[in-house]
């Protein structure tokens, strides 16, 4: 049996005191695939992160504990139903669907560089947080969004409760007061839906958005049940801004810190329509320098740096043997930081993915993940994250407040985030 090397002084006290830091010196003193303790084995280059995101069988994740579905009599969606209702949420969400949307989801991002007050520093992620939620809530809810979105806010305060970090790790079952308060604004969000698809589908009108392509019968399984719509919306509701105003956090302090990067932006930008409203796929799929730029911040800061599996069964990964029961944190951070993959790995280098011949490869980049679970909002945070980006840079110089103290704090808990940012906008005149 040929067990991953173990980092020493690594373990859990050292990760406890400092993720990252740890993280790279594992992949550094001990290579690919690593043990953190016993039975926790971390995969640190790409092609065992990989390897294990779609090795789905042998290594599945763990239905996310922050919404789980709700107890109900009629009992909860069968794994079937679950697996149509992912089908048919992709359909809202794939690039196409996207692309449909963009001048509206311009018309978000303008209004947050429009309102960004100038001239003195500003924590910036709450508003950044308001922008994406608004845009979010409108993509999959339309015209039934301001119902929606102050319960979308609630969601979101609920599962920040929940995740903080506690010294005890209560069993599932235990109703702790942050379970409740998720749970009942959970039921809040489920209340508000309901009467939305009833109305929807009696009216026949279904409407064009993602939970109108929910509400579509399909040839293959009929009509989805509505408790499996209902159950699966308030994760995918909070997902449309929770991990991309982590990624804008990153992306704003790289303006503040390349100015020369940033004017390329705003240069690119200025050939944008003067009316957001107006702007369409074709205008985004121009702004080449931004996507890369977007993309190269979150090759170096991957909000979700550290996802989680399990191994069920003894099973092989690399060269390596991993015993049931086991846990395996798949490392997209540690793997962007390869420079087998990535020339000058630590380097902010936007250029990097400009060059066809000199691009990392496909499977070398890991921020939303591969396989059955990767992230079925892609197309949609990149459109949100760009425009957001030219249109930021087109109408300010951002700059990180003066003195030795970084602006804010990085978090590595849940996702890693820029905690607190405060950054200053001054008009570009
Ligand atoms: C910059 C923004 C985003 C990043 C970096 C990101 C990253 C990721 C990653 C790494 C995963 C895979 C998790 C895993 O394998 O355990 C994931 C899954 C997921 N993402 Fe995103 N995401 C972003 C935005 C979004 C948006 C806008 C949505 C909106 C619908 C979304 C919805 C989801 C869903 C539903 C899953 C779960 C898929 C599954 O388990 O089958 N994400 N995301």
């Amino acid at each position: 049996m040929n067990e991953p090397p173990r980092l020493p002084e690594g373990g859990f006290a050292a990760w406890s005191h400092d993720r990252l830091g740890v993280a790279r010196r594992g992949a550094d003193e001990c290579g690919d695939v690593w043990q953190l303790e016993p039975g926790v084995y971390v995969a640190a280059a790409a092609g065992p992160c990989e390897e294990v995101l779609r090795r789905a069988q042998d290594f599945p994740k763990a239905p996310s504990p922050l919404f789980p579905p709700l107890k109900r009599s009629s009992g909860a969606p069968t794994p079937e139903q679950r697996a149509y209702a992912h089908a048919a949420r992709m359909r809202g969400l794939r690039p196409q669907a996207v692309a449909a949307r963009i001048g509206e989801i311009a018309r978000g991002t303008a209004r947050f560089a429009d309102q960004w007050p100038t001239g003195q520093d500003v924590e910036i992620l709450p508003p950044v947080r308001h922008t994406l939620a608004e845009i979010g809530v409108r993509y999959l809810y339309s015209e039934d969004a301001p119902t929606l979105l102050p319960l979308a806010a609630d969601l979101f305060l609920a599962r920040e409760v929940l995740v903080r970090p506690s010294r005890w790790a209560w069993p599932r079952w235990i109703p702790t007061p942050a379970r409740r308060f998720r749970t009942r604004k959970q039921v809040a969000f489920t209340d508000a839906l309901r009467p939305i698809v009833r109305r929807r589908r009696s009216s026949g009108r279904l409407g064009d958005d993602m939970l109108g392509q929910m509400l579509r019968p399909s040839p293959h399984y009929g009509l989805l049940p509505e408790e499996a719509i209902l159950d699966t919306l308030p994760a995918i509701t909070v997902a449309t801004f929770e991990t991309p105003s982590r990624a804008a956090g990153w992306i704003l302090l790289h303006l503040a810190r390349y100015p020369r990067a940033a004017d390329r932006v705003a240069a690119e930008a200025a050939l944008l329509p003067a009316d957001p409203a107006a702007t369409t796929s074709t205008d985004l799929d121009s702004l080449h320098y931004t996507q890369a730029l977007v993309r190269e911040v979150l090759r170096l800061h991957p909000p979700s740096w550290l996802l989680t599996r399990r191994a069920p069964r003894r099973t092989q990964l690399a060269d390596y043997t991993i015993d049931a029961g086991s846990t395996v944190l798949v490392c997209p951070y540690t793997a962007h930081r390869d420079a087998r993959e990535h020339a000058e790995p630590d380097l902010f280098r936007p250029e990097r993915w400009l060059d066809d011949a000199d691009a990392p490869a496909k499977g070398a980049f890991l921020s939303f993940g591969t396989g059955p679970h990767g992230c079925e909002g892609a197309a949609l945070a990149m459109a949100m994250l760009t425009l957001l980006t030219a249109q930021t840079a087109h109408r300010h110089h951002l700059s990180e407040p003066p003195g030795p103290e970084p602006g804010y704090q990085v978090t590595t808990f849940e996702g890693l985030a820029t905690v607190g940012l405060r950054l200053r906008a001054t008009g570009r005149g």
